[in-house]
């Protein structure tokens, strides 16, 4: 079957009180129109189109990665204007499935039984019972043959008895080019907001004879639009609370699910266990045996197999090795990279930097663009400073040096190989392998000192 999907994304979406196009609100760290996107792509279409108002095009570089034909509806007079952009463009006898891009949890699984659903019909119609149906279009099916939609009535044109109906309208529709321009060419905007409805093709498509099929999914949660701020919140809790039950059943001990959020694409191994408030986004890679304490955040990083990350840690774009301990109250910005057994403590801040296996740097501490060797002790309250008010420079130290407490080291610079580092000094120049370097003042002693006033 060669079969086209049409993905509506041209709403103004005032509801959402917004200046970004609602259709690039985020679920669970992705947008609304990536996770349709997602979706669709899994059924291996001929074409994705996606229709966008002009005032949105600038979103187009967003979603370079996907095979998209971008359609652009002029003025937004409904969503079958909005499928009339698009429908010349796809050859007469193929098949045609329409998505809302505001319908952001749909499960592939779901639309392939839809498409494969009675394929006699002429028009399909996904449709779902809601508890509260405000907002949708209801489904008027016919009394005689119930398994046959007579109308869909919208919210704001449906009398008191029609706002009862509760099977509503999911927006998803299924049929054949060629029938669907001839039902769209003849709906009119004969209504109280002047729009051109696209469920209007289903009393258009009866009166033709023809046959408009419904399918009731049990699915309610996967369906929901996001038409308003409440709605995302909704849909965003159904997203969290799946991603939750997904890992619980992997086998993650939570210590309090509903405190844990997974905002982007996150893998989890096996044993981690993750304390209450913690935040994963973007890509993050959690290997096997891994503790997650409570109050951090972990952002497009890996952390990987025993390692533990202490409360209030921050990783960002960073690989974290083996048998690391990073926190409490730790920091590791973008572009670090840490080997096996590295200590990070408390009000350390890293950065830019790689560190060699078995290194520490245990107490408030600054690491920046640097490159460290094994081995190495970085004592409390050590600052590499990296940046002399106009350009950023590198400070490097090899393996099995130790630096003092309160210790300076003014990049660019290179501490080389086994070099201790008296407490308290302001390292400036290279020196040898081995050396003792104390860069500080003496101490004075002066006896007998008497405060005079
Ligand atoms: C729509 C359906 C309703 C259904 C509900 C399901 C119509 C007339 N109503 O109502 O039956 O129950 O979805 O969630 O179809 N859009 C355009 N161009 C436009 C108008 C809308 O591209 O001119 C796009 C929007 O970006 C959105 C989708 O179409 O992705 C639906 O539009 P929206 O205004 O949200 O329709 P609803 O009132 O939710
Ligand atoms: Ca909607």
């Amino acid at each position: 079957m060669n079969l086209n999907v049409i993905i509506l994304a041209a709403g103004n979406g005032k509801r959402m009180h917004s200046t970004l196009p609602k259709v690039m609100h985020k679920v669970g760290g992705k947008t609304m129109l990536e996770h349709v996107l997602i979706s669709a792509k899994k059924l291996k279409p001929t074409s994705i189109n996606v229709v966008l108002n002009p005032k949105i095009e600038s979103l187009k570089e967003s979603f370079k990665s996907y095979d998209i034909h971008w359609h652009t509806q002029l003025e937004q007079k409904g969503t079958a204007d909005a499928v009339k952009t698009v429908l010349p463009s796809l050859k007469k006898d193929e098949k045609v499935l329409i998505l809302y891009a505001d319908t952001p949890l749909i499960d592939s699984n779901l639309l392939e039984t839809f498409i494969n659903y009675m394929p006699e019909s002429d028009v399909k119609v996904l449709t779902v019972e809601l508890e509260n149906p405000f907002g949708y279009g209801r489904i008027i099916r016919e009394q005689a043959e119930e398994e046959i939609v007579a109308k869909i009535i919208e919210e704001v044109e449906a009398d008191h008895i029609q706002k009862n109906i509760k099977e509503c309208n999911t927006g998803i529709i299924f049929s054949e080019v060629k029938k669907l321009s001839n039902l769209i060419s003849e709906v009119n905007n004969d209504n109280s907001k002047k729009e051109f409805y696209l469920t209007d093709i289903v009393s258009i498509a009866n009166a033709k004879e023809m046959m408009v099929v419904p399918l009731l999914s049990k699915e309610t949660n996967s369906l929901l639009g996001v038409n308003d701020k409440c709605q995302l919140e909704e849909t965003e809790q159904i997203f969290q609370n799946n991603k939750r039950k997904k890992f619980l059943q992997q086998g993650v001990t939570m210590l309090d699910s509903k405190s844990i959020f997974f905002k982007g694409d996150v893998e989890i191994g096996i044993d981690v266990e993750i304390e209450a408030n913690v935040i994963f986004e973007g890509n993050v890679k959690i290997g096997n045996n891994v503790q997650v304490k409570a109050n951090t955040i972990i952002k497009d990083s890996l952390i990987d197999d025993n390692s533990e990350i202490k409360p209030y840690s921050i990783v960002e774009d960073s690989s974290i090795g083996k048998n690391c301990n990073i926190g409490p109250f730790a920091r590791i910005r973008p572009n670090c990279n840490l080997e096996e057994n590295v200590g990070i403590g408390n009000f350390v801040e890293v950065k830019a930097s790689n560190i060699k296996k078995n290194t520490k740097a245990n107490h408030l501490t600054y690491l920046g663009d640097s490159d460290i060797g094994e081995n190495v002790n970085v004592g409390a309250g050590v600052i590499t400073c990296n940046y002399d008010g106009v350009d950023k420079h590198k400070t490097i130290i090899k393996d099995n040096v130790f630096i003092g407490s309160d210790s300076q080291l003014i990049a660019p610079i290179i501490v080389e190989e086994g070099v201790t580092i008296a407490a308290g000094s302001t390292i400036t120049e290279n020196s040898e392998k081995d050396s003792l370097l104390i860069a500080r003042s003496r101490q004075q002693e002066k006896k007998n000192w008497k405060k005079i006033r």
